[in-house]
């Protein structure tokens, strides 16, 4: 079975009401091919999910940035699985590059969060990647395996999960990995999910790439067989993110 493309639009910590307001109402405009073709999220931050739910076309969808790791209750700051799922919030964004580094987020607590966004029925957009560091010295698969094993070890069910991989390296830098690079670690990733987790879910899940993707470069990348779609950050925020998303076809 054929794997839907997918592009997601991670708009970080960025935004006013008005600049979401235009951001939305350029995708409202957009042409783009179906949403049998294509799935389409994106992700503002928490206090604008309410309100960009309500304006935005109904053949897009909504995610979260992050989300506690258990059931709420005193955990100052934090919003929790239950309080998106009542939002009728369906993706989660866990797990970025971002958090793991800033907030010192481990690869345990990712697959404990993932495990309980999924119970909670929420659909998850798991990040993983290496560092620049980490890819120079050989250890791309290595780092990129331990994420995704301290999520597999905590996770039965892969319907709902999309894996995002994103390399550090290339994330907000304009240094997009090439299509070979990606095409690369996406396969190396598909074998390792059919050889640790199950051919079934290897052959469904979808590997999507995440790090400088523009409406220049996307569509070589859209091109290999193992990349399935983007996380998009800067671009998402611009017109190009529709480029983006036609991309699919
Ligand atoms: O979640 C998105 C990634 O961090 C990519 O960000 O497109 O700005 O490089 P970027």
């Amino acid at each position: 079975m054929a794997r839907k493309f997918f592009v997601g639009g991670n708009w970080k910590c960025n935004g006013t009401t008005e600049e979401v307001k235009k951001i939305v109402t350029t995708l409202n405009e957009a042409e783009v091919p179906s949403e049998d073709v294509v799935e389409v999220v994106v992700s503002p931050p928490f206090v604008f999910l309410p309100f960009v739910k309500s304006l935005l076309r109904s053949d897009f969808h909504v995610a979260a940035q992050n989300c506690w790791v258990r059931k709420g209750g005193a955990f100052t700051g934090e919003v929790s699985a239950e309080m998106l799922v009542n939002l009728g919030i369906p993706w989660v964004i866990l797990g970025h590059s971002e958090r793991r580094a800033l907030l010192n987020e481990s690869n345990e607590f990712v697959g404990d969060k993932v495990a309980y966004a999924l119970s909670q029925g929420l659909k998850v957009i798991a990040c993983i990647g290496e560092t620049l560091e980490q890819r120079e010295s050989g250890s791309t698969m290595a780092v990129v395996a331990a994420q995704t094993k301290a999520i597999a070890e905590k996770v039965t069910n892969w319907d709902n999960v999309v894996l995002a991989y994103e390399p550090v390296w290339a994330i907000g830098t304009g240094k997009v990995a090439t299509p070979a690079q990606a095409q690369e670690v996406h396969c190396e990733l598909r074998n390792w999910v059919h050889d640790n987790v199950g051919a079934e879910v290897a052959a469904k899940v979808r590997i999507i790439y995440g790090g400088s993707v523009n409406g220049a470069n996307c569509k070589e990348l859209a091109g290999q067989p193992d990349v399935d779609g983007f996380l998009v950050g800067g671009a998402s925020l611009k017109p190009e993110f529709v480029d983006i998303i036609k991309s699919a076809t």
